[in-house]
């Protein structure tokens, strides 16, 4: 399906709200917060310094009695804090949920003014994000918010993972997509209870070599939908996500699986714990040797054509646009 790619209209009061492009700022990680505990809330102005996004959560590890509380709390500290230039989302419930529109009412009303991004779970198709597109339109005319709010769709259903160059196209309000690695594995009767990562059984074994042992190498569980979902969001010009890592004493496992998710185009990662905020600086950034070679490729051919020859290594028009693209990156790291 094609997408219309609609532009939404805000409905009546005041000027029509600009079209905003999804903002080119450095997203490595997506900082979650439970905002039901107050402690956590008291320390949100010192996040405010370490991480890129703050997200309030009140989707899944909210427990269902605490939900309101989760969005008074997330109300509060949005009211209470100066973002700065540290992005403030939220993820609301499951548009199915009981919850979903209360949401999406409580808070445009209170501070959409200040929220850069929805991030919406269990999106299955296009439909999903016209209907919050349409919602936020409605919201954003009847509160005089002048900066449209943004959606995040999380890949996570197998029906989304089949319709996910639809969801990228669905709205112009689309900011990226993070994927879901528990609630995928469970959509699609994966055999894992882990949240993100590998699977110490999913492995390839080298070929036999007379009597000796069978050499074996763990594969990435996720390599194909990351793949899938980094090219459905860059045919969109939005960007991609790795989502949650769950194993908080396992700091080695994170840094690799956010770093199979670099490597392959995404933009950030989701820090659940604040030891996975450095590991998230660390690796959505090109490392300085990278960069210094990048540079080289740049300097060598200033106009991006041709072919030239670096440290015994070929380069044309299209290494260039390799070497621009983490130049790029390095540059927005160094801001
Ligand atoms: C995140 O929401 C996940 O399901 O992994
Ligand atoms: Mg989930």
């Amino acid at each position: 399906m094609k997408s219309p790619r609609r532009f939404y209209q805000p409905l009546a009061l005041g000027a029509p709200a600009p079209f905003r492009e999804p903002p080119v700022r450095l997203e490595r990680m997506i900082h979650f917060v439970p905002p039901h505990i107050e402690k956590v809330r008291a320390k949100v102005p010192d996040l405010v310094t370490k991480v890129d996004v703050v997200l309030g959560n009140l989707e899944d590890a909210i427990p269902a009695d605490a939900k309101e509380a989760a969005r008074a709390g997330f109300i509060e500290m949005a009211k209470a804090t100066d973002f700065g230039e540290t992005g403030l989302w939220t993820r609301v419930n499951a548009l199915n949920s009981p919850w979903f529109l209360d949401d999406l009412m409580e808070i445009v009303a209170a501070v959409g003014d200040k929220l850069d991004v929805i991030m919406v779970p269990k999106v299955e198709g296009p439909w999903d994000i016209f209907y919050v597109d349409q919602l936020l339109a409605q919201l954003e005319a009847r509160h005089g918010v002048r900066k449209p709010i943004l959606v995040h769709a999380i890949l996570e259903t197998a029906e989304g993972v089949k319709n996910v160059d639809d969801i990228a196209a669905a709205s112009p309000r689309m900011h990226g997509m993070s994927l879901g690695p528990a609630d995928l594995a469970a959509s699609r009767g994966m055999k894992t209870t882990r949240v993100g990562g590998g699977h110490p059984d999913y492995r390839v074994l080298s070929d036999p070599d007379g009597d000796a042992p069978r050499a074996s190498a763990q594969q990435d569980l996720w390599h194909y939908t990351i793949a899938r979902m980094v090219d459905a969001c860059v045919a969109s010009g939005i960007k991609a996500f790795y989502g949650p890592f769950g194993d908080f004493s396992d700091p080695a496992a994170c840094e690799a699986q956010f770093r199979n998710a670099y490597l392959l185009g995404c933009a950030g990662a989701w820090s659940l714990h604040p030891s996975q905020i450095d590991i998230a600086k660390r690796v959505f950034a090109p490392e300085v040797d990278e960069v210094l070679f990048a540079k080289k490729i740049l300097d060598a051919m200033p106009d991006g054509t041709g072919a030239v020859m670096i440290d015994g290594k070929m380069q044309d028009d299209a290494t260039w646009k390799q070497a621009k693209v983490i130049v790029d990156l390095a540059t927005i790291v160094a801001r």
